[in-house]
């Protein structure tokens, strides 16, 4: 199947309309399908999220860009690749900026809109921030070269994300609300689809039904994508992981119901804790009324790059194939999953593991049903853990899960419980505004702590998001490229400088 090139700008960005393709021809439709034709989006993930679920973002810059430009050439809706936990490992472990690969990456892939993911009022970090500190980390990371920003609410308090949505607008990015998808009593489509609805008050551009732990079963995704198609006149894009072996056949039948987008996997870097693999999901989809229009020919390259990748780093990759069973037994995601069991085995009891999956919906209805998602899902982990191991239920209680019954990661979607809250917060009044406000303007105080050894405005993004990482890295970077030593703790490996 012949693609047809996007037109480049000279900035490399993309802001353009959708590209129009030739309708395939739905030859071997089946008969009686109600399914209009649509041509259908592919986000691919292989840089983030499938880079994240299995080899956890271990890959460096240099490993990206000799393969930006095939990937360029394939007609993708979107290419996943900046944001989530890639930010911090490429500091922390890679000493590598993260800003510098987002900019090399944007020179080499003219064609296809740039996507990435970010926490809302946490940003990349782990903690909230001022408004001051998300305008201008979504003004730099747009300037960078983003195209489209998918943001997302661990609470689903659309509050948390209402600063970072605004700004994304005011730069003229792509603004993609995320629904932070799980299952209780109170997550009913009638939540979910009035969430849309205000997601599209927001300005939203586009709806993504964020399936972190893979639990998006093809019923669930069905009628969740028509409720919401009923409410919102917007693109929606499904996201989820292969960890339960739903994935693939969630996206079929979610497509089938009016959903747009759907995020893969190069197949090298699919399934397991990962997505639904690229090549499967375009020759699921060939020749019926929701053709891709991508062609395999085009993926080939792709998919052997990534092949030598995995072969590369395989002491790194660790995706799990076949289908984690217990994910559908216990509601959790993989990562928190895997999380309990290493806390346990650490403190040496790993036999305790079953009593603290089977607290965990306890803990979770008590804490007013999050979902479980960063931070949420630690959050809920560590007291639940806790309880079994105390042997007493919440006579031990950790500072964020105080925090959080303060109410300062957000509104919860259900009340929590009453009683453990007035015990938790020991008559400390919780807070029902919008979290961030209640954090003063950091910026220029950043500025002027970072101002010694600051080499580009991004630079106090980095120190804000995580001071003791990025503060190491970016005196180091400093000294590498002016020869000066700003105060480093150690002087860098291969000494090439003077110090
Ligand atoms: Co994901």
């Amino acid at each position: 199947m012949e693609e047809k090139a996007q037109k480049s700008t000279n900035t490399g960005k993309t802001r353009g309309p959708e590209e129009k393709r030739a309708e395939p021809q739905a030859a071997s439709a089946p008969s009686g399908a109600e399914t209009k034709k649509r041509k259908i989006g592919i986000t691919e993930t292989g840089f983030r999220d499938a880079h994240q679920s299995i080899m956890a973002t271990r890959l460096r810059t240099s490993d990206m860009l000799p393969i930006c430009e095939a990937i360029d050439e394939v007609g993708y809706h979107s290419i996943e690749m900046w944001g989530g936990a890639t930010f911090d490992s490429a500091m922390r472990f890679l000493d590598e900026d993260p800003w510098e690969r987002l900019r090399e990456i944007r020179k080499r892939v003219k064609k296809t809109k740039l996507q990435m993911l970010l926490r809302g009022q946490n940003l990349l970090g782990y903690r909230h921030y001022a408004d001051d500190v998300v305008r201008e980390f979504v003004k730099r990371m747009i300037g960078n070269g983003i195209d489209i920003v998918r943001i997302f609410d661990a609470l689903n308090d659309l509050r948390n994300t209402e600063i970072a949505a605004d700004q994304v607008k005011r730069e003229g990015g792509h603004l993609q609300l995320a629904i932070s998808y799980t299952i209780s009593p109170v997550h009913t489509l009638d939540l979910f689809a009035k969430q849309a609805r205000d997601m599209a008050d927001m300005g939203a551009d586009s709806i993504c039904i964020k399936d972190m732990a893979g639990l998006l079963t093809p019923v669930a995704a069905h009628s969740l994508v028509k409720a919401i198609k009923e409410k919102v006149d917007l693109p929606v894009q499904l996201h989820s992981h292969y960890t339960t072996g739903l994935a693939a056949m969630a996206y079929l039948d979610g497509l089938e119901a009016g959903a747009d987008v759907c995020d893969c996997a190069i197949s090298p870097f699919a399934m397991g804790t990962s997505q639904p693999a690229t090549e499967t999901i375009v020759a699921a989809l060939a020749n019926g009324p929701l053709d891709t229009g991508l062609s395999l020919e085009k993926l080939l390259p792709v998919a052997n790059h990534f092949e030598t990748l995995k072969k590369k780093y395989s002491s790194i990759i660790m995706g799990v194939s076949g289908v984690d069973i217990n994910i559908l037994l216990y509601q959790i995601p993989g990562g928190m999953y895997s999380n309990l069991q290493s806390q346990l085995k650490e403190g040496n009891a790993l036999h305790k593991l079953k009593d603290v999956l089977e607290e965990v919906p306890r803990v979770r209805k008590e804490m007013g049903y999050p979902p479980l998602v960063t931070p949420t899902s630690q959050i809920v982990g560590t007291q639940a853990a806790m309880n079994v191991l105390v042997g007493e239920r919440w006579k031990v209680i950790p500072k964020e899960v105080r925090q959080y019954l303060l109410g300062h990661y957000g509104r919860t979607p259900a009340p929590v419980d009453p009683e453990i809250q007035k015990k938790a917060t020991e008559g400390e009044e919780p807070i029902t505004c919008r979290p961030g406000e209640k954090i003063k303007a950091e910026m220029d105080k950043l500025r002027e702590e970072a101002s010694s050894w600051c080499l580009q405005p991004e630079d106090v993004l980095s120190y804000a998001m995580f001071p003791q990482v990025a503060a190491e890295f970016l005196k180091k970077k400093f000294a590498r490229v002016t020869m000066v030593n700003v105060g480093l703790d150690s002087p860098i490996e291969d000494g090439s400088y003077p110090v």
